[in-house]
Formats: structure tokens, C-alpha cells, sequence
């Protein structure tokens, strides 16, 4: 009678633990995607090769503490190891937040900002080019080593990722046709 009785209570006890463990809630408030980039910036992407190019990657990073260019300092707000220093910026550390966002997304952000906050349009200073090297920088706070892959729509090994040379880089929005568009597209 007793050890049934302890095996018994035993299920109930583990079924509560379970129940409290499934039903934890995150504590850093709802991960959501972020709305898509509009039409003239969602068929921009990294140009081929960049994700892997250390040197681009630094001159990102000189971009984004306003080492090259004064006027342009990403870090002011943002923070130079990504961690914010005004109130509002994104944390660009939070992995699983910006695994949500393409690299169109980020750039169409860095281009054009977010209308009524802090964030400004930089495209007046910041040529695609340079707007791609700081993508570059920002993408290393929480998703380093990995670079996004349009045909899966997803974060992959950036060395998983055609080089250099294999497409023609889709740095403009506007890229021409060079290769035929897969069908139904
Ligand atoms: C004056 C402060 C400030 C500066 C300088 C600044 N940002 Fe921002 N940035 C913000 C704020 C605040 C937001 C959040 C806007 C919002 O509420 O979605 C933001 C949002 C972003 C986003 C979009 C994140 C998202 O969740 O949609 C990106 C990408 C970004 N900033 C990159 C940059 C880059 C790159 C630079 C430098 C060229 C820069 N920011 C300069 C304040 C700033």
C-alpha cells in the first residue's frame, strides 16, 4: 500500500513540475519579426563574398563608432560591443531577435531609419556600399559567422555561402537581370 501510494504522489509532483517548467513565460519580452523591407530594398542583399571578407568587416566596424566619418556614429546610440546606450536602440546582441531580420531588412533600416524615433535615414551619408559594410559589423553581435541566405530566406554559415565572384553583387536595388529568375518569380 505505501509504495503505491509514493509512486503515486511521485506522478502528480513530476506532472506539477512539468506543467511550471512548459509554462515559464521569456522574461525579455516577446520575440517579433520585424515588418518586411519594402519592395525597392527587398531584393537587396550582401554583396557575394562580403560575409566572409574580414577587411569590409572592419571598415564596418570604423564606420559604426564613427571612426571614418564623425558625423555617422552608430555606437553613440547602439553601442560599440552592441549593447545600447540610449533608451529605444535595439539590441543587436539578442541572437534570436535578429535572426528575424534579413539583411534587406537591416539595410533598408540604415537607409531610409525608423519614422518617429531616434533612428535617422543615413543614406545622405552613407553610400550602399558603406551601408553594407556596417550590416556587416552588426551582424557579428549576435549572429556571427553567419550570413543570410536568400533562396532559404534564412541565416546560414557565411562560408556555406556562394564567394566572391560566382553571381555578379547585387549592390543596387535595381540589379539588372543578368541571370535567368527562377521560375514562378
Ligand atoms: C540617435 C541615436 C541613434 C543613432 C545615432 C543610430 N541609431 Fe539606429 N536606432 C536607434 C533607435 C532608437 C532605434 C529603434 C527604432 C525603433 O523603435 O524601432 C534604432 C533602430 C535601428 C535599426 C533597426 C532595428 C529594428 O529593430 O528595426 C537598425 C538596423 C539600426 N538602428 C542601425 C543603425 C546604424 C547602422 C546606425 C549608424 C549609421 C544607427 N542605427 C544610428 C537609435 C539610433
Amino acid at each position: 500500500m505505501k509504495p503505491m501510494k509514493a509512486t503515486q504522489l511521485a506522478v502528480v509532483l513530476g506532472m506539477g513540475l512539468f506543467i511550471v517548467a512548459c509554462g515559464g513565460g521569456e522574461s525579455d519580452g516577446p520575440v517579433v519579426p520585424p515588418p518586411p523591407a519594402p519592395a525597392e530594398y527587398a531584393a537587396s542583399h550582401m554583396p557575394a563574398g562580403w560575409w566572409t571578407d574580414a577587411a569590409k568587416l572592419e571598415e564596418g566596424r570604423k564606420l559604426f563608432i564613427g571612426e571614418t566619418n564623425p558625423d555617422v556614429n552608430c555606437a553613440s546610440c547602439h553601442g560599440k560591443d552592441g549593447k545600447p546606450v540610449k533608451a529605444g536602440a535595439r539590441d543587436f546582441r539578442k541572437g534570436d531577435r535578429m535572426a528575424l531580420y534579413s539583411d534587406s531588412v537591416w539595410f533598408w533600416r540604415i537607409a531610409e531609419g525608423v519614422p518617429n524615433t531616434k533612428m535617422k535615414a543615413w543614406k545622405s551619408k552613407l553610400s550602399e556600399e558603406d551601408r553594407w559594410k556596417i550590416v556587416l559589423f552588426e551582424r557579428n553581435f549576435g549572429l556571427a559567422g553567419k550570413g543570410w541566405d536568400p533562396e532559404k530566406h534564412a541565416w546560414v554559415d557565411a562560408a556555406s555561402l556562394p564567394a566572391a565572384g560566382a553571381v555578379a553583387a547585387p549592390t543596387s536595388a535595381e540589379a539588372p537581370a543578368a541571370a535567368p529568375a527562377p521560375a514562378g518569380k
